[in-house]
């Protein structure tokens, strides 16, 4: 096959949603279709379930499976599907949006009964920035939910899409019959009383057709007939180039559960998905069909096995034929490295792989030398935009508690925010290490890891941050800034990778430092023009 049919072939794309909307169950039904695992309840689920053992050391169970459903590939009709996989747990929010700059389009799954939810919110905000094309998937339908017309219209409005339904349902929970495949025309319906059998779709392209009334009927035939007039009138028709520049996002309606109009979504989306996009470096645009190879890392997993220091990368192919044993350019370090031992994803197992194609992900062995955002390259200076860090939620003083073990708190903390964990922050005025996170949990995480991997123990200490702003002087010879830097000294610190950040105490001060000092830009991320 040629390296132009590679990248054809292959649809790399995320599903995000609300935890419990219907993520791991739509996921496993995609893979049923791919013939990638056989029976339902294969794919473990990777959520991180509240009650029986504490939050962290689920996490720590999780992080075993979660490298094995990190990607999730399989072949359908000839396409080599790569899902990368979202947490959904609101904590675990930065790794989704690192992993949604590897992915090429979305499908988004949204619960009938639940609507549009505040983590199906921020997802499809970060995506929709980003022009990422989106794919709404309406789960649930064998049960009693919203109307499908206030749906779509929440969506809209909530979520800021503009959307075009490609199915639409015949009835809902109890009275579920089926659906209209707007897209095919094709009528797909339930049989048997228990709702999981599924007729194959029978074409159906004129709904004035008497014959619909003696299928689903009258009534039912003749809501159907009003709902796809209104459908037609009031949505856009689908148009894929619109989808693919993210303005306009198709609607699916099903039950993942019940494996109903999940073919339908399955076979569209392989029809209308893009293949590889071409990817914004710092430096240029890098079309996918070009034949030098250029990848990025999106994800580190570390420390699988505490007895030794392996750490695995995840690159997204950008362009060009990833091969075994051959040297790239670690663009950061400036040095060559190669891999014995590339792993590819194949549904839930991981192999060896000699080639690699743009859109798929393979998985490299590191010792710590890969930090999330580097690039590799046959040679060229690139680096990769769009891995921006957030300004963290939550902020303490990490303390080190055992004298002793200075040496491995340090490292430790390092390689735990190599692999994104939290940020690391010291402050200029006396060097004092302050730890920013999404979420609460993480600070557990961290104590935890480093006790078990880096020997190491570490207190906690509350200090009141809002929010972390990068800083941005438009000059940094001018006075302006230079007053800045004296009046707020102690509030100023230095990030990871040496930008300078502003720890504001409250939106107040944000407001008024910006008024004050007009020239010194303050940013919520440390990506900016
Ligand atoms: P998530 O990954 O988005 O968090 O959701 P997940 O697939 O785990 O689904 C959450 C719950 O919703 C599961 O039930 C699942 O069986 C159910 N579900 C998914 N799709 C459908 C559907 O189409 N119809 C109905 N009625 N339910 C659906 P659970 O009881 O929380 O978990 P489990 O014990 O079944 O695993």
């Amino acid at each position: 096959m040629s390296f132009l049919e590679e990248i054809q072939k292959r649809r790399t794309f995320g599903i995000i949603s609300h935890p419990d909307a219907g993520k791991t169950t739509l996921t496993e039904k995609l893979l049923l279709f791919g013939g990638a695992i056989q029976e339902a309840g294969a794919v473990k689920n990777n959520k991180i379930k509240k009650g029986a053992t504490s939050d962290f050391m689920e996490i720590e169970r999780q992080r075993g499976i979660s490298v094995a459903t990190s990607v999730l590939a399989f072949i359908y009709k000839d396409r080599k599907i790569n899902i990368l996989d979202t947490p959904g747990h609101k904590d675990f929010a930065e790794d989704t949006f690192r992993t949604l700059t590897a992915v090429d389009s979305v499908i988004v799954v949204i619960d009938v009964a639940k609507g549009v939810e505040p983590q199906t919110e921020k997802l499809v905000e970060v995506c929709r920035m980003r022009k990422i094309p989106m794919i709404v998937f309406i789960n649930k339908l064998d049960r009693e939910g919203k109307d499908a017309f206030d749906l779509l219209d929440e969506v809209e409005q909530k979520l800021g899409l503009k959307v075009t339904p490609m199915s639409f349902p015949i009835g809902m929970g109890y009275d579920f019959k089926g659906i209209y495949n707007i897209w095919e025309k094709k009528l797909n319906l339930f049989s048997g009383d228990n709702k999981t059998t599924i007729s194959e779709g029978v074409e159906f392209d004129d709904l004035n057709n008497p014959e619909l009334d003696t299928i689903i009927g009258e009534a039912a035939a003749e809501t159907l007939r009003e709902e796809t007039e209104l459908v037609y009138e009031v949505y856009p028709e689908f148009d894929q180039e619109e989808y693919i520049k993210g303005d306009l996002q198709p609607v699916f309606f099903g039950s993942a559960l019940n494996n109903f109009g999940v073919k339908e979504l399955l076979d569209a989306f392989i029809d209308i998905a893009p293949n590889p996009q071409p990817k914004q470096a710092e430096e240029r645009l890098v079309d996918s069909k070009e034949e030098k190879l250029t990848g990025f890392v999106f994800k580190i997993h570390a420390n699988m096995d505490p007895k030794h220091r392996d750490r695995l990368a995840f690159v997204k192919i950008v362009s060009g034929t990833f091969k075994r044993n051959t040297p790239y350019l670690h663009v950061r370090n400036n040095k060559k490295v190669k891999f014995s031992s590339p792993n590819a994803f194949f549904a839930e197992k991981k192999e060896i792989v000699e080639e690699s194609f743009p859109g798929d992900i393979v998985g490299l062995h590191d010792t710590g030398n890969f930090k999330i955002g580097d690039t590799l390259t046959e040679g060229e200076k690139l680096n990769f935009k769009g891995i921006p860090s957030f300004s963290p939620e939550h902020f303490r003083y990490v303390n080190n508690a055992d004298p002793m073990k200075a040496k491995q708190l340090y490292k430790g903390l390092d390689q735990l925010m190599d692999e994104g964990v939290a940020q690391l922050f010291t402050l200029d005025m006396n060097g004092r290490r302050i730890i920013g996170t999404v979420g609460a949990l993480q600070y557990e995480v961290i104590q935890y890891r480093l006790e078990h991997e880096y020997g190491a123990k570490c207190t906690y200490e509350n200090i009141h941050v809002h929010k972390a702003c990068w800083v941005q002087p438009e000059d940094e010879k001018n006075e302006e800034f230079k007053e800045f830097k004296r009046v707020k000294q102690r509030y100023l610190a230095k990030d990871k990778q040496g930008q300078l950040v502003f720890l504001a105490d409250s939106p107040f001060t944000i407001q008024m430092t910006q008024s004050k000092y007009p020239t010194v830009k303050l940013h919520f991320t440390s990506e900016f023009e």
